[in-house]
Formats: structure tokens, sequence, C-alpha cells
């Protein structure tokens, strides 16, 4: 496995839209674990293809409510994600991101969706999710169509550094992706 560089705004990567994957094969078996390594050498609970330079359609990310009860999760993988919103709730949630590190936003996202894809073995995957789990998916998601939160968010007061987060109520402490 490798800890791959991860493309920073700017980069026409982030900007591109990703493929579909079609056949799994060994070579994107290893973009998988290369993916969940940079990931948690980077610190961040999310990663899309795209922000190491591959521009296609597989994300990780970890289940962060199941992090919380289980101490430790294991990350998923979803290779060509859908994503169908569950009602008209819009939450707002800071984010940050791996490829605009030093930074944090307030984005409204779906509060509840549906998504489904296929797991790293082909399998089809479909889940509901809530809460940061829903935020991490669609951020990552966004990134496979060339999106970065901040043109997400709806205001961009809310744009900071994460030195200056104390000044952001109730922000602290929230994770990238
Ligand atoms: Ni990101």
């Amino acid at each position: 496995m490798s800890i791959l560089k991860i493309a920073r705004m700017g980069h026409p990567v982030l900007r591109t839209t990703a493929e579909p994957v079609g056949a799994l094969s060994a070579e994107i078996d290893r973009l998988v674990d290369d993916m969940i390594e940079t990931m948690a050498d980077a610190q961040g609970i999310g990663l899309a293809a795209p922000q190491v330079h591959r521009p296609l359609r597989i994300i990780v990310f970890l289940d962060v409510e199941q992090r919380e009860e289980a101490g430790a999760a294991q990350p998923l993988v979803l290779i060509n994600p859908e994503i169908t919103p569950i009602g008209d709730e819009l939450a707002l949630g800071l984010e940050g991101c791996l490829s605009m590190p030093g930074l944090r936003g307030v984005v409204p996202r779906h509060g509840r969706i549906r998504y489904r894809g296929l797991d790293r073995s082909g399998q089809p995957v479909e889940r509901e999710a809530a809460g940061l789990h829903a935020r991490v998916v669609q951020h990552e998601v966004d990134h496979l169509d060339g999106i970065l939160y901040p043109e997400r968010m709806t205001d961009l007061r809310t744009l900071v550094f994460e030195s200056e987060l104390h000044h952001v109520a109730g922000a602290e402490g929230e994770p990238r992706a």
C-alpha cells in the first residue's frame, strides 16, 4: 500500500467529472487500499478518487456514528455511488476537506439520504444515512462531480481557518473529508 499525493484546490483534477468504474480489477483494488491508507494518514473521514489524481467514481469514508459507538470504524468503500435525498430537510454542519487544508465552512446538506453503489467485491450496497454519515457521503460524491464544499455554502462568512474555529459557535473538533 502507498500513501498518495492529495490534490489541492486549484488543481484541475478536482474539477473534472469522474468516470464510472467498469470492471473491478486488481488495479482498482490497489487504488482502494491506497485511498484508505491515504485517508488514515491525513486523518480524514472521507476521500474521493479524484482527490488522489484518479478521476474515477470511487469514495472511501468512515461511518462516524459507528466509530463513536465502537471506538474505531472500518472504512467503507463505495464504487459508482448514487444518492437519493429522503425528504426536504436540509441540515447545516461544519465541513473541512483534505483538498483545502486549514479551512472549515458551514455547509447545508440533505439531512437524510439513501445511497447505493458497489462495494470493493462488486456486491451492491444500499443504505440509509443521516447526520454526519449522510454529510460525508454527500461531500465525497460532490468530489466525483467536480464540486468543492464552498460551492454548496450559503454564507461564505462561515468559511474560516481552523485556528479561528473557536469563534464559530459549536464548531470545534469537526473532522475533515
Ligand atoms: Ni473533500
